[in-house]
């Protein structure tokens, strides 16, 4: 990180006061992010951040696995339906943050959806990335819809995450079940299945991908294209004209949290607008949820894009979950291509 940057990002810090004593975090965003967040807070509280990088799918299997013995404090970041099955699990404890009245309403109701056991940091609508320059080489129309994906020229140039690891790719399943219908989303997955070249681990890595020349398209959040391009490779993004779902990215603290008072502390710092700025110093580019954080001009117009009305209390229940990650497996990942 640029010295300068850091220095300011110190002074914008609202956390004054020296503490001590350790925070164990599991982060779902991408690494800039989360290694500036750790250091920044560490730097101004005195608190030692251990983190811990995970998908927001491997995130939950963790937590799930711990729960006995948890040696988690705080989950920050990654989609919010994981976050509303680990509050339904009992995994996640209720805090009502002071700070909840200067959030987007959006980021109020996953609060009071999930019982106050967790709270949206940020939100991102879900389309397609692609490396201009491979779509001019191979003679290819970029795709606009969701039914474009399915266009047989793109056989093997298409990228997307596994939704059992990635909440990226589970949005993207819960998105096309609720724009078409269950048995309709299905058959368009296993169709789409035969364009697929891989499916990732993580929800970044089909737009990493991208950049790098390895796919032509991903499916992803358009708010982790800026940052690719920033970095000079050949990226744009669109959203479906079909119509598309967004994530609320969001943050729990976790019961039985070994530092639970450090936990809150970190969560309220988190919810500052200082805090959520740090996003953009960091390349990512998702609506931050405090209505008083700056919001960078990269940061996707939510006003032009055509969104579903995605319920989100439905696709993060647990059952439904794991449901539909289980079908995805069995009748469209099973599947020769
Ligand atoms: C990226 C995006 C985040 C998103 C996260 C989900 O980091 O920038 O907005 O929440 O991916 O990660 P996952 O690996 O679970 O799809």
């Amino acid at each position: 990180m640029k010295k300068q940057l850091l220095a300011t990002l110190l002074a914008a810090s609202s956390v004054g006061a020296w503490a001590e004593g350790q925070v164990n975090i599991i982060c779902s965003v991408q690494a800039e992010w989360c290694n500036m967040i750790g250091t920044v807070y560490a730097r101004t509280t005195g608190i030692k951040v251990n983190l811990s990088l995970k998908g927001s799918g491997e995130a939950l299997a963790q937590l799930i696995a711990e729960k006995e013995n948890p040696k988690t404090d705080i989950w920050f970041g990654g989609t919010g339906d994981p976050h509303l099955q680990a509050a339904e699990q009992g995994l996640s404890i209720e805090y009502k943050s002071p700070s909840l009245p200067q959030l987007h309403a959006w980021a109020q109701q996953q609060a009071q959806q999930s019982g106050f056991k967790t709270v949206g940091i940020y939100s991102g609508p879900l389309g397609f990335g692609y490396n201009t320059e491979l779509i001019a080489k191979k003679k290819l129309a970029v795709p606009k819809s969701w039914a474009d994906l399915l266009n047989p020229a793109l056989k093997g140039e298409v990228q997307v995450a596994n939704p059992a690891s990635s909440g990226t790719a589970y949005t993207m399943v819960a998105t096309l079940v609720q724009l078409m219908g269950e048995d309709k989303a299905f058959d368009y997955l296993k169709q789409l299945h035969k364009n697929i070249s891989q499916y990732s681990r993580s929800g970044t890595g089909p737009i990493k991908a991208v950049a790098r020349g390895e796919s032509t398209v991903s499916i992803s959040f358009v708010h982790d294209g800026p940052g690719e391009k920033i970095n000079g490779f050949p990226v744009e993004t669109i959203t479906p004209s079909e119509g598309t779902g967004a994530e609320i990215g969001s943050m729990s603290i976790i019961k039985g949290a070994r530092n639970l008072d450090n936990a809150k502390k970190f969560y309220e710092w988190a919810l500052t607008p200082a805090a959520q700025e740090m996003a953009a110093a960091a390349k990512q580019f998702q609506l931050p949820s405090n209505k008083n954080a700056k919001n960078d001009p990269r940061i996707p117009d939510f006003k032009k894009i055509k969104f579903i009305n995605y319920d989100y209390a439905k696709y993060g229940a647990s059952a439904e979950r794991r449901r539909l990650i289980a079908k995805w497996e069995k009748e469209v990942n099973s599947l020769p291509r």
